[in-house]
């Protein structure tokens, strides 16, 4: 069994798009992104009690992973936990190819363990589940958790991790206001059954629910979450201003609404950040009580909007 146990803020922070290059437009998000501006962001996140970071291999082939590390440099080890991930789409052809995608990401990340380890998606789970047990005893990765896996397939991965003395101890699935697969499905209810941290990705889709975007000002031209999301915004206007207005009540903007919903559904929202004043809205997102007249409201207003944003990795939960 693990030592420890999982502690985790209110939030997590994600570093998708740090895997890009950084060049305005360019990459899966297209944001400006630079040294400095990310150093900031870790400042003020860590400054804010936001210590855990989510990468993977897969995000910039390794780039996230090696920009994060340098962004965090002078912190103490203990100051803050990361989250990375084993992509089986991305395993060698050695003998270990998970140790061996572990060993590498620890090299990236400059560091002899990772907090919380996943395997990225259930492409095969039980060839890709076992070879964690030996990691986790070696104590090079502190805790499992699954992500984009269905009930059945968590059930599988804890069921041999548990022949080890060892368990799923989160799982990490799209989840926000547009996509609520893993709710319908029972993975929200079978996470708090079984104390499971449910950690919810793209709560913003990928900015489309921030507000900042709209038909009149897309998502960043070449980009993928541009070619995503630019031609469903119109559709998605009624929702985002009704969490500005909310948002406009308690000083916060319709993104901290976005994440004060998923923080109100009982799980952990991992917010792409790429500038420092997002931060600030972490910090407003934290504080929100959503009524349940609201949430369900908001709730309403993104079924009316009839869209299906399932990323292409994604399978169907329910
Ligand atoms: N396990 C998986 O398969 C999987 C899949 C997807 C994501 N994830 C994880 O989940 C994280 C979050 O998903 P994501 O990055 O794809 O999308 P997201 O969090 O839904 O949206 C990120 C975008 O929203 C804007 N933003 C971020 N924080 C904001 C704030 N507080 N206020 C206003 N705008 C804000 C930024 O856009 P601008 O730069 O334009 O401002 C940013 O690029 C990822 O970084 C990754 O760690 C995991």
């Amino acid at each position: 069994m693990t030592s420890d146990t999982l502690s985790v803020p209110a939030v997590a922070l994600g570093t998708w798009a740090w895997g890009d290059s950084g060049r305005p437009g360019d990459g899966y998000f297209g944001s400006p992104l630079s040294e400095s501006g990310l150093r900031e962001v870790v400042e003020k996140a860590q400054g804010s009690g936001f210590t855990l970071w989510d990468t993977a291999v897969a995000y910039g082939m390794g780039h996230s992973e090696t920009v994060l590390a340098k962004a965090l440099a002078g912190y103490d080890r203990g100051e803050y936990a990361l989250s990375t991930k084993f992509t089986p789409q991305l395993a060698g052809e050695g003998d270990d190819p998970v140790g061996d995608m572990l060993a590498r990401s620890l090299d990236r990340l400059g560091t002899d363990h990772v907090d919380l380890y996943w395997i990225h998606n259930p492409a095969d789970v039980a060839r890709w589940t076992p070879p964690l047990i030996p990691l986790l005893e070696s104590g090079r990765i502190k805790h499992v958790g699954v992500s984009n896996h269905n009930l059945e397939e968590i059930a599988l991965a804890d069921r041999i991790l548990g022949e080890a003395g060892f368990r799923v101890e989160a799982v990490q699935n799209h989840f926000s206001l547009l996509y609520r697969g893993s709710e319908r499905a029972g993975i929200l209810d079978h996470c708090r059954k079984h104390g499971v941290r449910f950690f919810s990705y793209m709560v913003l889709e990928q900015g489309a629910l921030t507000g900042r975007y709209g038909p009149g000002h897309p998502l960043p031209e070449g980009s993928n979450r541009a070619a995503a999301y630019n031609g469903i915004l119109h559709r998605l206007q009624a929702l985002t201003d009704r969490m500005g207005a909310i948002g406009g009540e308690r000083g916060a903007s319709a993104a901290d609404v976005a994440t004060a919903w998923a923080i109100a559904k009982g799980t952990t929202p991992i917010v792409g950040v790429t500038k420092a004043a997002h931060i600030d809205g972490l910090v407003r997102a934290r504080a929100i009580e959503l009524t349940g007249a609201e949430i369900a409201e908001l709730e309403a207003l993104a079924d009316a909007a009839d869209v299906d944003t399932r990323g292409w990795w994604e399978q169907e939960m329910a």
